[in-house]
């Protein structure tokens, strides 16, 4: 991969030439093809889809039909009726809560989560769990921040209705083993959830072979426009969801009396859609897939080995996590001694560095660590050696004077 060429082609660093972007877990930055597939679609092929008896109309139900197919290619999944298309990966959560869960449910019936979830892979089953009397159970995390696979497998009781879990903690960058997990969930005739949201940008993701049934994720942690995001669902979960919202396009028949609805993936996406950011999802994951999804777990596997290395060497500085780069992706959470990672975040902001810092949505991992927040680090295909050397040399200088 040649990374002065690929950061040539996202103008976010022509226009901020001097911008060490590590906020990737939070959104990344947008290729030219990206932002040309929004402008041609305004400029050539704007209309309602599924709608007009005119030929451009039909040109942009194409189009959207088209960036449906290259998401279902881009994850593995057999069927592009298997993908949903939602704003983000925290609406697709909110339907599968919606249209499975509170269907299929019982008064004392479990769903499984980690400790590690983002607050968008909990806060959407604890409403659920509260409207229909659900109890959550909570799998543990390792000493090393790995998922506790024992603990898990303890947790799946008869009752157990659901699992849901990170592929990629947002904070801990720690990789879960997702087929493990539906291994034991399939022996048992349960559905797993993967939030996908800080993995499809950076490992090759093959929902088949996961064996997982449903896999949400975000258009804009994958170079994509805000306001896109998909949801895969299996066959078997497909043709037995309710429906999500009301309104046109996912009806066959409406009365006064009531409604028949129609079949996915239509049945699931009420009224007029982010047509154009679906159109530009759909060119960001063949450009993804262009550079090769290996390549860049490789470079990016690379590019954490280095920041492990550089940020152990700053005195006072915890990191958070495995430590081996091999078992997580590009995201790493560390707290310097006495320092608020606030102020270290403002700090190196000030030399036009962007790192995140607080509790990245998830609270009770960090009551868990016994922390309040944290400083994190996110790489992506175009963050470079010199930006982790930059960015590390920088935070030495900034804990040197204030510790
Ligand atoms: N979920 C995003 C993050 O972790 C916003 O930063």
């Amino acid at each position: 991969m040649n990374i002065i060429r690929i950061k040539k082609y996202f103008p976010i660093f022509t226009t901020h030439k001097n911008l060490v972007y590590l906020d990737n877990a939070a959104t990344t930055h947008k290729p030219q093809c990206v932002i040309d597939a929004l402008t041609a679609h305004y400029a050539e092929r704007n209309a309602n889809i599924h709608r007009g008896i005119y030929r451009l109309s039909e040109q942009a139900t194409e189009s959207y039909d088209t960036a449906r197919a290259q998401i279902a290619r881009f994850i593995g999944a057999r069927d592009a009726s298997q993908i949903i298309f939602v704003r983000n990966t925290t609406e697709a959560i909110n339907l599968v809560a919606h249209s499975y869960l509170r269907h299929h449910a019982k008064a004392g019936d479990e769903i499984l989560l980690t400790v590690m979830e983002h607050h968008s892979n909990i806060v959407p089953w604890q409403l659920a769990a509260k409207e229909k009397k659900l109890t959550i159970r909570y799998a543990h995390i390792t000493k090393t921040g790995e998922l506790d696979m024992a603990d898990l497998k303890k947790k799946i009781t008869p009752r157990t209705r659901l699992i849901a879990v990170t592929h990629a903690s947002n904070v801990l960058g720690t990789i879960n083993d997702i087929a493990a997990i539906t291994r034991l969930a399939r022996a048992r005739n349960i559905p797993v959830l993967v939030d996908g949201a800080q993995a499809v940008a950076h490992m090759p993701v093959n929902v088949s072979a996961l064996g997982c049934d449903f896999y949400a994720f975000s258009g804009h942690k994958m170079y994509a426009p805000t306001g896109i995001g998909a949801l895969y669902v299996s066959k078997k979960y497909l043709t037995t969801m309710d429906p999500f919202l009301g309104g046109g396009d996912m009806i066959r028949s409406v009365s006064l009396e009531g409604a028949t609805f129609q079949d996915a993936p239509e049945r699931f996406e009420a009224g007029t859609p982010a047509i154009e950011a679906a159109v530009a999802f759909g060119v960001a994951a063949d450009y993804l897939t262009r550079i090769g999804m290996k390549n860049i777990r490789t470079h990016e596997k690379k590019l954490t080995a280095l920041a492990l290395k550089e940020l152990s060497k700053i005195p006072g500085i915890t990191i958070y996590g495995p430590t081996r780069a091999e078992k997580r992706t590009g995201v790493i959470s560390f707290t310097s001694q006495n320092i608020h990672p606030h102020d270290l975040a403002s700090l190196l902001d000030e030399q036009d560095i962007a790192i995140r810092a607080g509790n990245h949505c998830a609270m009770p991992l960090h009551t868990l660590l016994g922390i309040p927040a944290t400083a994190r680090m996110s790489f992506s295909l175009y963050t470079s050696p010199a930006d982790i050397r930059t960015a590390c040399r920088a935070l030495r200088t900034i804990v040197k004077k204030l510790q």
